[in-house]
């Protein structure tokens, strides 16, 4: 029976690039996993969209001197360019910024309300006597009270990733004028996180299987005691508050944006010809991955749980395997200092395939990791050109110069086919245990030294030299060569999926490279199959790329 999986990655801002850190973060791991269940052949739904709303979006619109619309128009076709470029394969990337989703953010709160999950209450928030305005979120910035840098934000601090209450912030500005702000009372609705404490910590402590950095975050979170937390902000760009009076506040972006993946999956729906299949992922027997980086691990593992047990008959995460950060050149990531590569740009530069690679083997899985232009040009001369490209280049070059192109015929099996047979075997089920479980570089470390064992095992056959004397054993050696690359084809193919569509073609197969699953037969590509011409699958680098590229980060 095919299991119902819903893949839910969290929703870019819809004000900045998407760069390769958040690439590495969510998007690869996302997709990685949602190919693979796709190609086992499990109901997959995978969703996300650009999270419009809040004062991310209104502070880069002032800037830019263009309205909150307009911005986020922008970003989100910037990121459906992304997606595409790179091969994010969406069942639907929205926006937030859709009836559908106001609809849908509206009835939630709406039921929390009638539940007593949300209530009003007075409380107060730094107010601009020069602007004569309320100040929410980033539209203040002071001195972080846990790490001291500058420039931290009403809700977060980019310097230590905690998030914050205004009141935190040491010697308060108001962002645009410098002006310290008043404290002033103001009514906005709570949601009473208090009140799922309890069923929070013993939902928690039974996920097993929830990578350790992760549990114990959220553990630590919950054991220091849930407070209430204000879900509207004095804006006026964002979701109506669905109640009289409240005219000139909105829905807090963080309580709306995570409904985003319910109120997706609903879109998704009602745009195929059965729109109540939502419900599937939802209501029934279903399990929910969470994708993200580890700044928003309590809004996937506290906040939004909390809301769907308020709400009710909503399925909660099964699980959320939230990466830690990606490095650039041995410094973190800023997009203010141009310490970043957007992926546009890197799109416009290279293929997508050698991007998925390099970051899948770098994936900041258990702990923060780095990324190099040299290692990104290392691992696609060494492994994606000369250990997996050279191997399929060899032997189909070979099965053209010696048999024409046309697959020949094995023999009986000798104990070096035997055993690369059978190393086929335990690399197609170990990859997919390690996929199962979220473990993307174990993944593509098993299909890798697989390419390697049958480069090894071509070297001991050595059909170049059999050629001369023994034809029949060099085919016999070419024939599982070409039959372990079928079975590297689907191993590599959540990881590099235009290229092994290139090579499904020159294997001689019609059809796409997932059309037999996650299967293998060492027996597919049958004698007598007419070769496609053997084409490179990759393409070496210079050595040149990685100071061009180093020299590019930094400048503004
Ligand atoms: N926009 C947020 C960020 O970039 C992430 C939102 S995830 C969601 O940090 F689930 F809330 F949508
Ligand atoms: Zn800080």
């Amino acid at each position: 029976m095919p299991e119902n999986i819903l893949v839910c990655v969290a929703w870019p801002y819809a004000n900045g690039s998407i760069h390769l850190g958040h690439v590495a973060g969510a998007y690869l791991p996302a997709d990685i996993f949602a190919r693979y269940h796709r190609i086992k052949g499990n109901n997959v739904v995978m969703v996300s969209g650009s999270d419009a709303h809040g004062t991310p979006v209104t502070i880069t619109a002032e800037n830019e001197g263009v309205s909150p619309e307009e911005v986020a128009k922008k970003y989100q076709n910037e990121f459906l360019s992304d997606w595409d470029g790179l091969g994010i394969n969406w069942n639907l990337f929205t926006t937030t910024h859709t009836k559908n989703h106001f609809d849908v953010t509206q009835d939630i709160f709406l039921r929390l309300h009638e539940k007593g999950f949300i209530y009003k209450d007075i409380m107060s928030q730094p107010f601009c006597e020069e602007h004569n305005r309320f100040l929410a979120d980033r539209y203040v910035e002071g001195i972080c009270p846990n790490c001291n840098s500058n420039g931290a934000r009403g809700d977060q601090c980019d310097g230590c990733g905690n998030t914050l209450d205004p009141k935190d912030l040491i010697d308060i500005k108001h962002k645009d004028c410098e002006s310290t702000p008043v404290f002033r009372d103001t009514e906005h609705f709570f949601l009473k996180l208090s009140a799922f404490e309890k069923d929070l910590i013993n939902w928690v402590k039974q996920k097993s299987h929830w990578k350790p950095n992760v549990k114990n975050f959220t553990l630590g979170f919950l054991e220091g005691g849930l407070i209430d937390r204000a879900i509207t902000r004095d804006i006026t760009w964002g979701i109506p508050i669905p109640i009289d009076g409240y005219e000139d506040k909105r829905i807090y972006v963080w309580f709306e944006a995570v409904i985003g993946y319910l109120s997706a999956s609903i879109e998704w729906a009602s745009k195929t010809d059965n729109p109540d299949q939502w419900k599937d992922y939802w209501k029934e027997d279903s399990k929910a991955y969470y994708f993200m980086g580890k700044d928003n691990i309590p809004f996937h593992t506290v906040i939004w749980p909390a809301m769907l047990m308020g709400y009710g008959g909503l399925n909660l995460p099964h699980d959320v395997p939230a990466n830690e950060y990606v490095n650039m050149e041995e410094r973190k990531i800023s997009t203010s200092r141009n310490w970043v590569v957007n992926l546009k740009d890197y799109l416009e530069r290279y293929d997508p395939d050698p991007l998925r690679f390099a970051l899948a083997s770098i994936m900041p899985e258990t702990s923060d990791s780095n990324f190099s232009w040299s290692e990104y040009v290392r691992r696609n001369n060494d492994e994606l050109v000369a250990t997996f490209g050279n191997l399929v280049h060899r032997v189909l070059s070979m099965t053209k110069r010696y048999f024409d192109g046309v697959v020949p015929p094995p023999k009986d099996k000798d104990n070096l086919d035997n055993s690369l047979i059978n190393e086929a075997i335990n690399t197609l089920s170990l990859v997919a245990t390690e996929l199962e479980n979220c473990r993307f570089r174990k993944a593509l470390e098993h299909s890798m030294s697989l390419a390697q064992e049958t480069n090894k095992y071509l070297d001991d056959k050595a059909p170049w030299s059999a050629s001369k004397t023994d034809l029949e054993a060099a085919g016999n050696s070419l024939y599982h060569c070409l039959n372990v690359i079928n079975c590297l084809k689907t191993t590599f193919s959540p990881f590099l999926p235009f290229s092994v569509e290139k090579l499904h073609t020159m294997l001689g197969f019609e059809g796409s490279a997932s059309d037999n699953g996650w299967n293998w037969n060492p027996d597919e590509v049958i004698p007598g199959q007419k070769l496609g011409e053997p084409k490179a699958l990759f393409i070496k680098l210079e050595e040149s790329v990685i100071d061009e590229e180093i020299s590019r980060l930094g400048l503004n």
